[in-house]
């Protein structure tokens, strides 16, 4: 066949951006505010679709959430909502507008890490670092339900955290450094000494009342 006149072949409008019939459109975008880390971040124009993680790293250029699996696997992307843990690549952003997100970015105290990010670094749970800030958003949470797990209960807690590095030694040994550490420095809660006397409020006797009696008193 005759090869096709050279003006065929450069590209036109219609065929760079084609004109789509009139219709719904098949990406349709809203806008919304989402509430992170104590501070309105209002997000515009963006398609309904997008995931919160997406919404976080792209458009309001908080990276801390990393995207290592975008199916729910690895936890790199895992923030809290409303007080509760989630892998923030499964979440459509839109649906957390009202809520509370909280992310890594979120967990510094006075613009110093947090504890459990401390921990994790003094206990060389941090190697490349990937992991590290869904792995302390992890133990955050965990702390938060559970003010001393056992390691049982901090394994399963990080089982759905995939490091490729660190073997998780190190993870749980921070996490058993936060908790002593919180313990130590916990104000002591002020308690009875087990010998005390009970203290019995006075009763006055049936038919005397609460009021004292004076000389010269008609009774
Ligand atoms: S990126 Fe969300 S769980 Fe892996
Ligand atoms: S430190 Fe590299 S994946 Fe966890």
């Amino acid at each position: 066949p005759e090869p096709a006149p050279e003006h065929e072949l450069v590209p036109t409008e219609e065929t760079i951006a084609p004109v789509l019939p009139d219709g719904p459109s098949e990406h349709p975008s809203t806008s919304y505010v989402l509430h992170v880390n104590g501070a309105d971040r209002p997000v515009s124009d963006a398609w309904i679709g997008e995931s919160l993680l997406y919404v976080l790293r792209e458009r309001l250029g908080l990276a801390g959430a990393k995207d290592g699996c975008s199916q729910g696997e690895c936890g790199a992307c895992n923030v809290q909502v409303d007080g509760r843990l989630v892998a923030s690549c499964l979440v459509p952003a839109a649906t957390t507008a009202g809520s509370e997100v909280r992310t890594v970015e979120g967990l510094a105290v006075d613009g110093e890490p947090s504890d459990v990010q401390r921990a994790l670094a003094a206990c060389g749970a941090v190697q490349c670092g990937f992991c590290i800030p869904g792995m302390a958003m992890t133990v955050h949470d965990l702390l938060e339900g559970n003010h001393a797990p056992s390691e049982l209960e901090t394994r399963q807690a990080l089982c759905g955290n995939l490091c490729r590095c660190s073997g998780y030694r190190g993870v749980l040994d921070a996490v058993r450094d936060v908790v002593a550490a919180r313990e130590a420095t916990a104000e002591p809660v002020a308690t009875a000494p087990d010998d005390a006397e009970p203290r019995i409020p006075h009763q006055a006797a049936p038919g005397e009342g609460g009021v004292q009696t004076h000389e010269g008193d008609v009774r």
